[in-house]
């Protein structure tokens, strides 16, 4: 340990001594275990998972805005800007001899990495995405050649340093492609090329050797704005199949039918919808142009939102449940990817946001209360945040503004509260369902449960989720997440599958939680207890969800009846009405009164004064069958109208007139009993 500590001030003094000169300073990557290897061991799968971790720097180092450029068609190079702290000499010298030993949420990166005050939080006060400090290694996913320039305020210099990753085989120091003093970086650039052309053997193994070490090469540049800051990623020459991959070369290759599975059959899929292009031969053209949802001329602020509307508006033409599998090339899916996980801005507004003016109709969640979620009547102006009390995303007093843009696409969090697709379904309004919970876990050891747990959800009713993949739940600590969509609901057991379709959820977690978070960041130890709890408040929510749907479902059904009954009893009056302007030629003349309603003689007796057709139920509906239940009572009201109006229409007649009460019921009975025959 003190040797490493020793190595770490000598790198430090060395590089500080060579300021003025420029030379450079060369360094051994130091991992405590065998990080590094385990980072290449294909824990980040996509490459998209790179480029989140270092938009998840960029984020803890309280950034505003980050600029990433692919050089898409071709990516040739791939770099990320952000205009965050920056590292000063300590910082990155520590950095390149902690590879999974991370100074963020530890005292020692206090000031530089670290809130002075708490060590979970960045300086600005941001919750800190990064732990483990191996996210910027995954790059080594993409490329073994990449640059850091990085630059604190207030340094009239910038440090450039270069970093080579080898693996385990090429041993010796000195080899090929590794950084020397007699070899200066721009001649180890070529040499790297040159061994990234011979790309044959490469792009044939799928899998990835394991890098086992790295050296780098620092210098630090003259810089005049004194005040600048903020660091630079460069990857340089990408692996020939990080490049395939990301020019969608599978997705092209089953397109032409040319993709066999393991077991020989042919994958075959149609021309995504929205691709980049395919370059031709000679990579100066296109073999097949671009087809982009947005104009050239349109503003990265407005491309995001025309991707979205362009995959709503797919609903219906390619087909009624659109996914993005099929709708996008890798390029398009990496862009969806990163915006689902960055900590960026929605589209529109924050689900908190939502007021009594929004599209959807709002409920407030008490998992563990039985029964349904309460309707929250919110007040003119009144938004959900402030009823509720809720206070994600926290990104930090002083810097709240966190923006993202892929060539010329700024990203926006792929989830809208307006203007949802049209839809047949019955329930017509979305619904929002918005709960929080910060549970007693003292009961649970301390070592155990590694802290408290807080958060804040949302669930998202509507008829249709477009696109597909924006069913499930998204858990996110703080305002980012490295997971898709869980549309398993954390394993919910309950088969709603119809209902749960229809749902898109999103958990934020304010405290804790990220001790249940596994070292790819992209999915959860399910054993640990904030996990635990956390999933079962998302169980017993769906319970209440699924409870209110139901009930509104019934109460719009009863509706929808009651509509029809009123209907009907308006056209029985018409026939009747008819009838009697045709038996008396008068077209004033009321119908007869009816009652069917008693048993009681006396009753009888009274209404027959009056003279009304009184008559008696038990009598007339002997043979109704009448069914009980609240759904089947509405019918048998309807019945009773009918009945009824026959009595009216024969009385109009004159037909009842001269029998006595009892042959009148006699008729009746006979009439609901040719109408109520049930077969039997
Ligand atoms: N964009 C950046 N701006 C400032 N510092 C950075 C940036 N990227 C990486 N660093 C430094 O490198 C360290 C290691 O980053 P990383 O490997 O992602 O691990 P972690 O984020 O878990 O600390 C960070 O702790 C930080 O000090
Ligand atoms: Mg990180």
């Amino acid at each position: 340990m003190a040797a490493a500590k020793a190595e770490e001030s000598q790198l430090i003094a060395d590089i500080e001594a060579k300021r003025e000169s420029g030379d450079l300073s060369f360094a051994k990557l130091r991992t405590d275990d065998r990080v590094l290897a385990r980072i290449t061991d294909g824990i980040y799968r996509q490459p998209s998972s790179a480029l989140r971790e270092l938009i998840s720097n960029a984020y803890d180092a309280d950034a505003s805005r980050v600029i990433i450029q692919t050089d898409a068609p071709r990516f040739s190079q791939i770099s990320i800007r952000d205009d965050g702290n920056g590292m000063d000499v300590a910082t990155l010298a520590r950095l390149i001899h902690h590879i999974g030993g991370s100074s963020k949420r530890r005292w020692e990166g206090a000031g530089n990495t670290t809130n002075t005050k708490d060590p979970t939080r960045s300086p600005a006060g941001r919750r800190l995405i990064g732990k483990i400090g191996i996210g910027l290694f995954s790059v080594a996913q993409l490329t073994r050649h990449f640059q850091i320039v990085t630059k604190v305020a207030g340094s009239n210099f910038r440090l450039v340093a270069e970093v080579i990753l080898r693996t385990y085989e090429e041993d010796s120091i000195q080899g090929a492609h590794s950084l020397s003093a007699e070899e200066p970086p721009s001649q180890g650039d070529d040499k790297v090329k040159k061994e990234g052309g011979e790309s044959e053997k490469a792009d044939k193994e799928e899998e990835f050797e394991k890098i086992e070490s790295g050296e780098v090469a620092i210098r630090s540049v003259p810089a005049d704005d004194l005040e600048a800051h903020g660091t630079e990623i460069i990857l340089m020459d990408l692996r020939p199949l990080t490049i395939s991959l990301l020019r969608s070369g599978d997705v092209w290759k089953a397109v032409s039918g040319k993709s066999v599975d393991d077991s020989g059959i042919m994958l075959m899929q149609p021309t995504p919808r929205f691709h980049i292009g395919i370059l031709d031969d000679r990579e100066e053209g296109y073999a097949l142009p671009p087809r982009l949802p947005w104009e050239n001329s349109d503003p990265p602020e407005e491309r995001f939102s025309k991707l979205f509307q362009a995959v709503v508006e797919e609903v219906g033409v390619s087909s009624s449940d659109p996914k993005l599998e099929l709708l996008f090339d890798n390029y398009f899916k990496a862009i969806w990817s990163l915006s689902l996980a960055a900590p960026v801005d929605y589209l529109e507004d924050h689900p908190f946001d939502l007021d009594d003016n929004s599209e959807p109709d709002i409920f407030e969640l008490h998992p563990f209360v039985p029964g349904q979620a309460k309707a929250l009547k919110l007040k003119l102006g009144e938004s959900i945040r402030k009823r509720l009390e809720l206070k994600s995303p926290e990104r930090g007093a002083n810097t709240s503004e966190f923006r993202v843009f892929v060539d010329d696409i700024e990203l926006k969090r792929p989830i809208r509260f307006s203007k949802f697709p049209a839809s047949r379904h019955a329930m017509k309004t979305p619904l929002v369902f918005v709960g929080k919970a910060d549970p007693d876990l003292s009961a649970i050891s301390e070592e155990e449960r590694g802290g408290d747990l807080e958060f804040e959800a949302y669930f998202l009713w509507s008829p249709k989720v477009v696109p597909r993949e924006n069913t499930g739940l998204l858990v996110r600590i703080g305002d980012a997440s490295g997971t898709l969509f869980d549309e398993t609901f954390a394993k919910y057991q309950v088969s709603e599958i119809t209902r749960l379709r229809q749902i898109t959820a999103e958990v934020f977690v304010t405290k804790g939680l990220d001790p249940a978070l596994n070292i790819d960041r992209e999915s959860f130890n399910a054993s640990h207890p904030h996990y635990q709890y956390l999933s079962l408040w998302v169980h017993r929510s769906l319970r209440q969800i699924v409870n209110t749907l139901k009930y509104l479902a019934d109460q719009l059904a009863q509706e929808a009846k009651s509509q029809v009954s009123e209907a009907k009893s308006e056209s029985l009056k018409k026939i009747v009405r008819n009838a009697v302007k045709n038996a008396s030629g008068e077209s004033i003349k009321e119908a007869v009164e009816v009652v069917i309603a008693t048993d009681d003689v006396k009753q009888l007796a009274v209404a027959r004064k009056e003279g009304k057709l009184a008559l008696n139920p038990k009598k007339v509906f002997a043979s109704a069958n009448f069914k009980k239940g609240r759904r089947q009572e509405r019918e048998n009201e309807t019945f009773r109208a009918q009945i009824v109006a026959v009595a009216q229409v024969l009385e109009a007649y004159g037909l009842l007139a001269g029998l006595t009460y009892e042959q009148q019921e006699e008729v009746l009975k006979s009439i609901v009993a040719i109408f109520r025959i049930d077969g039997k």
